[in-house]
């Protein structure tokens, strides 16, 4: 192909990710010239230690370790920033935009904490940021809300958004492997991010959640708004008896419109089985969206991992350049304030374990606690545990501050000795 227009790339980060994209590039790059006329050329690669081993050999003289001069140096035309965090990350993106170069980025934490000032410098420079990459690694799922969805009225999104703790859990049910054993694997995989608390304790999905938030329902939600629980505290005993009773247990991030507001959360749940999220295993992530009018959809694939994340950066990247060379820009989220309802407004099903003395009266006293608050149990099972037993129940739809007020009050309960991690049941209705 002789006629396709170069387009010259600069690479912030050749790790997971970086590199996985240059051997993307590599391997279709002349297949993706002749389809749009557009030839990447990877000019630069900014990483953060220039001797380190790399999966993928950085053409000679490419590498550097001075990530500004690659977004000053004024023959890249876009750039694509996979190194993470919040800095330097932001201002290398602010200043790219200020130089009127489209960037590329990955980068879910940066986008949950400074989006609002990242949408702004790229519309006041007339240029791209694309992030499809930043929610569901590898799902088309960015431009699928923003545009084919934009002209319904999206009522709710559920979706398993991290492929770390998905794959922790689907090996503590399926292989009875440790919580730690999981996480291990999944960090050798490359699934988890740098420090894997973001990962465990549901704030990566958390940030994608806000960005869900801002893209498909166009409010203004950070990261720091979304409500979140991780998977720490679940142990193999909840994972068989939410088996037994008929559901998974799934890290979830639910953005939800309710009555003019917006309800953004990230929590352990237990999913009936017989529900498409159920079936999510391993790295794979899954989002479910409700729509007034499209009703159910969901969309599948791998949510994390080098290669599949790197597809969907060079799809945004092959955009960019495309628009570049057009002289279009796509359309950026203008995200408006919005009543961000607080978790304890909220209502669900709830599980709840309680380990008790085995003596006459004490469902009386379990029940008078949860009659008093309001809180109505839909089903109920005890296992009996030598001197002790356990009281497995699952509640009507109750709103979670009626709930907490009933754990309160349970745990102060003389016959109580343990109150297990409570677990909410969506997706039933
Ligand atoms: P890695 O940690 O594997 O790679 C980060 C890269 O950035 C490394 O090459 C590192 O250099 C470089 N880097 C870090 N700090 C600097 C700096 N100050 N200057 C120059 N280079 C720097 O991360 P991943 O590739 O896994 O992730 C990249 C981004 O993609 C993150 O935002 C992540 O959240 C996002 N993401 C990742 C997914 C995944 O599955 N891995 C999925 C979806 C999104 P060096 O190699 O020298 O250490
Ligand atoms: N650490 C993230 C995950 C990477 O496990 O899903 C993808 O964003």
């Amino acid at each position: 192909m002789t006629d396709a227009t170069t387009i010259r790339v600069g690479l912030l980060g050749c790790g997971n990710v970086g590199a996985a994209l240059l051997q993307l590039i590599a391997e279709n790059g002349d297949a993706v010239a002749a389809r749009t006329g557009l030839r990447l050329e990877v000019v630069r690669v900014a990483v953060h230690t220039l001797g380190k081993a790399r999966p993928y050999e950085v053409a000679p003289g490419a590498l550097t370790d001075d990530a500004e001069a690659v977004v000053r140096d004024p023959s890249i035309d876009v750039v694509v920033e996979v190194m993470g965090g919040r800095e330097p990350a932001r201002a290398l993106i602010l200043a790219a935009l200020d130089a009127k170069k489209p960037v590329v980025t990955a980068n879910k934490e940066l986008l949950a904490n400074a989006g609002p000032e990242l949408f702004e410098a790229a519309a006041r420079s007339g240029v791209d940021l694309l992030f499809e990459a930043a929610v569901a690694g590898g799902i088309p799922l960015i431009r699928p809300l923003r545009e084919s969805l934009a002209g319904d009225r999206l009522r709710r999104i559920m979706g398993i958004v991290n492929g770390t703790t998905n794959f922790i859990l689907t090996r503590m049910t399926e292989k009875g492997q440790s919580f730690q054993e999981a996480l291990a694997e999944a960090q050798a995989l490359g699934y988890a991010e740098r420090d894997p608390t973001a990962d465990v304790e549901g704030l990566d999905a958390a940030a994608k959640a806000a960005i869900i938030a801002t893209v498909a329902f166009g409010v203004q939600v950070a990261a720091g708004d979304v409500y979140a629980e991780g998977i720490s505290a679940i142990t193999p005993e909840d994972i068989s008896m939410a088996q037994r009773l008929g559901y998974a247990i799934k890290l979830l991030a639910i953005v939800e419109a309710i009555d003019g507001e917006i309800a953004v959360r990230v929590h352990p749940a237990m999913v009936p089985l017989a529900h498409p999220l159920a079936a999510v295993r391993e790295s794979f992530n899954a989002v479910f969206v409700e729509g007034e009018a499209v009703g159910d959809l969901m969309f599948y694939g791998r949510g994390a991992g080098g290669r599949p994340t790197a597809s969907a950066v060079l799809g945004d990247l092959i955009d960019a350049a495309a628009n570049l060379r057009q002289g279009r820009v796509a359309g950026l989220p203008r995200p408006v304030a919005a009543r961000i309802r607080p978790i304890d407004e909220l209502r669900s099903a709830f599980y709840v374990t309680l380990d008790v003395f085995d003596r006459p009266g004490v469902l009386e006293q379990v029940a008078g606690v949860t009659a008093r608050h309001g809180v109505s149990i839909w089903k109920m099972e005890q296992l009996g545990l030598g001197e002790e037993a356990r009281l497995v129940f699952v509640t009507h739809t109750a709103e979670e501050r009626a709930m907490r007020a009933t754990l309160d009050d349970l745990r102060d309960l003389e016959v109580v000795d343990r109150v297990g991690t409570p677990l909410r049941v969506v997706g039933a209705d």
